[in-house]
């Protein structure tokens, strides 16, 4: 099985090849390539993954290029995790809308917008080449915003399912809090990518949700920077993606006081790279835990099994809606268990929602739909308008500002504007 990574010189990486060299029974890899155009970075990292591989006894080949083409040829599956523009451009995605006085964020809101713009047109060139070196290999896409970067690759009829870990992280911490394996923990998710409520979390089959909020509502509360009462309220778990929804001006007020992440982020790479760059390293180092990437190997190793060894299990994935949500157009992508095999993802049938969710799915999925308009097809009004459906948004004076101050930093990424 030969797998490629295209971001492959990512901080995050020895995160993936950890996973990878621990679940090698679950995805046997006989090679592995990481794709990058930063030649520095993949050599730092590809030495650490290497070394990784090494300790545990993998027997996989690592190996690195800045050649896509030659990098993906024979893949079966091409894991995409990059970063249009870096964490420079990111930096840029959380400041400006904070002058208007709406969210800053590099998925939600128009710094959300602004990277789907750099984004899409970059993955779907990638995807193209893809498909023709390797017609049947998949595509699991992690890259940001999976959401709609997912919409863009299955509109265009490759072969991709999108990816993210807030899921498994729910899985994880919740199978933790009640003292089970996370195998034994199955999430009732439903939504858009970074826009996803848990309705149930049932454990051999029973509903143990309202127990859960019952005996660890605080530490639950507490993890998503939510007022207990809000999640007591709403009887289900909203992701931490939510706050900048039922929260918004309150996070606006605390962003204008702080660093950006894309700042920490910067300061803990630098880091990280110096630590990879140490030959007596040999394992992922504890500093990776800073990021916001817990468990995506987990999350990448189970899925990327399900595809190419036809397992037709439940993953957590972004998929076409195809009637799922009876409110939403077919071509939307959800967020929703489905069932995985060799021909992709299925979702599973959901049960009906109710308004205080469907609402603003149905609201943000009208947005994502503008937003890949204006991807494709650029154009200012198309931004103004993908601005003025977005819920956190909506208004005209802030629907121009911000276009013109998405435009104006995102120039030398985007070849219409
Ligand atoms: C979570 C999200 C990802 C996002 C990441 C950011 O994992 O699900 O989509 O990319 O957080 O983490 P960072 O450490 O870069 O802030
Ligand atoms: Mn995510």
């Amino acid at each position: 099985m030969k797998l490629a990574v295209v971001g492959g010189g990512s901080t995050y990486t020895p995160e993936l090849i950890d996973g990878f060299a621990r679940l090698r029974d679950v995805l046997p890899l006989a090679e592995l390539v990481l794709i990058d155009p930063a030649a520095d970075r993949l050599e730092l990292v590809g030495g650490l993954a290497r070394r990784i591989f090494a300790k545990q006894g993998h027997p996989g080949r690592i190996s690195w290029t800045s050649d896509l083409d030659a990098g993906v040829d024979g893949a079966d599956a091409v894991l995409l995790q990059l970063r249009v523009g870096g964490q420079a451009a990111r930096n840029q995605d959380e400041t400006w809308p904070l002058e208007c006085g709406c969210v800053g964020q590099e998925t939600t809101g128009a710094g959300g917008l602004a990277k789907a713009l750099r984004t899409v047109p970059v993955v779907l060139d990638i995807a193209e080449r893809v498909r023709r070196r390797n017609p049947d290999a998949w595509i699991v896409d992690f890259t940001n915003p999976v959401g709609i970067v997912t919409r863009a690759l299955l509109t265009e009829g490759h072969r991709a399912v999108g990816l993210c870990n807030v899921a498994i992280g729910f899985q994880r911490k919740f199978a933790r809090l009640l003292g089970v394996t996370p195998e034994q923990v199955e999430l009732e998710h439903v939504g858009l990518n970074h826009l996803t409520w848990e309705r149930a979390v049932r454990v051999d089959g029973e509903d143990v949700l309202p127990r859960l909020l019952a005996e660890h509502g605080d530490a639950v509360a507490e993890d998503l920077h939510m007022p207990r009462s809000l999640v007591d309220r709403l009887g289900v778990v909203p992701s931490y993606y939510l706050r900048y929804y039922y929260q918004h001006d309150e996070v606006v007020r605390e962003l204008r006081r702080k660093p950006s992440r894309a700042a920490e982020v910067a300061a803990i790479e630098k880091q990280l790279l110096e630590m990879y760059g140490d030959e007596s390293l040999d394992e992922k180092p504890e500093l990776l835990a800073k990021r916001g990437g817990a468990f995506y190997s987990e999350a990448a190793v189970a899925l990327t099994s399900s595809l190419l060894r036809d397992t037709g299990d439940t993953q957590i994935v972004n998929t076409f809606n195809n009637g799922t949500l009876p409110f939403l157009p077919d071509d939307a992508v959800i967020e929703v268990p489905a069932m995985v095999g060799a021909t992709g993802a299925r979702p599973l049938p959901v049960r009906p929602l109710e308004p205080l969710f469907s609402g603003l799915i149905a609201n943000v999925t009208a947005y994502e739909r503008l937003a890949l308009d204006a991807a494709l097809k650029g154009g200012r009004d198309r931004v103004f308008q993908a601005l003025l459906a977005h819920p956190l948004i909506g208004q005209i004076a802030y629907a121009e500002q911000l276009t013109d101050d998405l435009l104006a930093h995102n120039r030398e990424h985007l070849t219409w504007a």
